[in-house]
């Protein structure tokens, strides 16, 4: 497991890339630069396993698994990764089978957020690459001019590392978007009227597939981790509370949620995780400010429906990281100047089909007699148009990057 560099007694004083943030963002940027020899130093507030611990989506699009492939770390992906041609969406027990293979010619690998993390943080701790874990109060400087610095504490010692660049990728709540003025920042934001509910548990998946369910009751997601461990999901309104949640409580309502045969197959058993995630969709723009960059849930969030989050992350590292290695090596910042809008070109793509989703299978409480006829609708015309169903495929596979 990667320990802190700074409990070994090296500290770096200068880089050429600072990442604030070990998750799968700043990782990946972190393995895409070093494998080109650009210097980094990742600065993380939390332990490695306070990291790992974070239960995540699973559903890696082929465009992510490239960019894995690319930082030297797809092998276990590929080896134990489950491989799926389709998904089911399921409207009050009528079903229907997106077949992405078929629409599309690509699949999707469905291989856990936390088992990438774990590859990634495996990776960089055999490079030696310098990683900084529990390093409090993270502060960003001069990333307006062309020698920014960032500044830590650990043990109660300020630290300060001088750097080229700064990549924010310390999520939603982290501390780079906050550096930035408000002045410097539009911000779109649309947060949802429920949560979802999660349970993970060691027994075989109910389905092949995952299975996305539209019941009056609520949404459901049927999905898995392995042959043997299975992870589900109920929307519940945002006021619930966790510990108000039984696993016989849990169990029951996911029953009820799915159609008779589906709900007779699934197995039960008891929760090895169980917690509530709030919905929201969230964008911040531009992604540049001098010398910081923003990636991944940094600048943008996504509700889980679509599994575009880690997705997405990639995505943006992909772009950031080419950027980067054609300043450092082509002593261009063409690719920098570019970086905001053609991140966000893709990212809106992807806000706009995860709301789309959202919107089509869960049930929201000021929706009228209307608007839920308008949601079998658009799940009738789905069932239908093979057009259709074309254009939710090649969005849940992922755009071309
Ligand atoms: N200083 C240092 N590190 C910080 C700070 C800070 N002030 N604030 C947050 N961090 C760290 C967090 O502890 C976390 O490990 O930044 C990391 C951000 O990781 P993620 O939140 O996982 O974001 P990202 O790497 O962009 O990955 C996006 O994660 O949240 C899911 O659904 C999302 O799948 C998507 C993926
Ligand atoms: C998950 O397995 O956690 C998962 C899968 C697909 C989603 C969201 C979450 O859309």
């Amino acid at each position: 497991m990667q320990t802190s560099t700074a409990q070994t007694g090296t500290r770096p004083t200068r880089t050429q890339v600072a990442i604030i943030g070990a998750g799968p963002a700043g990782l990946l940027l972190g393995r895409l630069l070093e494998r080109r020899g650009i210097d980094t130093v990742i600065l993380e507030r939390r332990s490695p396993d306070y990291v790992l611990s974070r239960i995540r989506a699973g559903v890696i699009e082929p465009g992510a698994v490239e960019l894995l492939e690319k930082a030297g770390v797809a092998e276990r992906l590929h080896k134990e990764g489950l491989i799926h041609d389709g998904t089911e969406l399921m409207f009050d027990g009528d079903r229907l089978r997106i077949d992405f293979a078929a629409l599309t010619g690509r699949s999707v690998t469905v291989y856990g957020q936390t088992e990438v993390t774990r590859d990634l943080m495996d990776a960089r701790a055999d490079s030696g690459a310098v990683s900084i874990y529990e390093a409090e109060d993270v502060s960003l400087h001069d990333f307006e001019t062309d020698r920014p610095k960032v500044r830590y504490v650990q043990d109660g010692v300020t630290h300060e590392i001088a750097c080229d660049v700064i990549a924010g990728c310390d999520g939603f709540h982290g501390v780079a978007r906050a550096s930035l003025p408000d002045s410097a920042l539009k911000t779109f934001e649309r947060v949802y009227p429920f949560g979802w509910l999660g349970i993970l548990t060691d027994r075989p998946p109910v389905a092949e597939e995952l299975i996305y369910a539209h019941h009056a009751r609520g949404f459901a997601l049927c999905s898995m981790r392995s042959p043997t461990r299975s992870r589900y999901y109920v929307q519940v309104a945002s006021d619930e509370r966790v510990e108000d949640w039984s696993d016989d409580r849990f169990w029951d309502e996911l029953r009820q949620r799915l159609d008779p045969e589906t709900a007779e197959r699934l197995q039960t058993g008891p929760s090895i995780e169980k917690s509530i995630a709030p919905l929201r969709s969230f964008v911040a723009e531009p992604l540049r400010f001098g010398r910081l960059f923003l990636a991944g849930d940094a600048a943008h969030i996504v509700p889980p429906t679509g599994a575009k989050g880690l997705n997405l992350a990639a995505s943006d590292v992909g772009y950031l990281a080419d950027a980067l290695l054609e300043f450092f090596l082509d002593r261009s910042s063409a690719g920098l100047d570019a970086y905001s809008a053609r991140a966000l070109a893709r990212i809106w793509k992807a806000e706009r089909f995860s709301w789309w989703m959202t919107s089509l299978l869960h049930v929201f409480p000021e929706t009228d007699t209307f608007g839920r006829r308008i949601q079998r609708a658009e799940f009738d015309y789905l069932a239908g148009s093979p057009a259709a169903q074309r254009v939710l495929a090649e969005n849940y596979v992922g755009l071309p990057m």
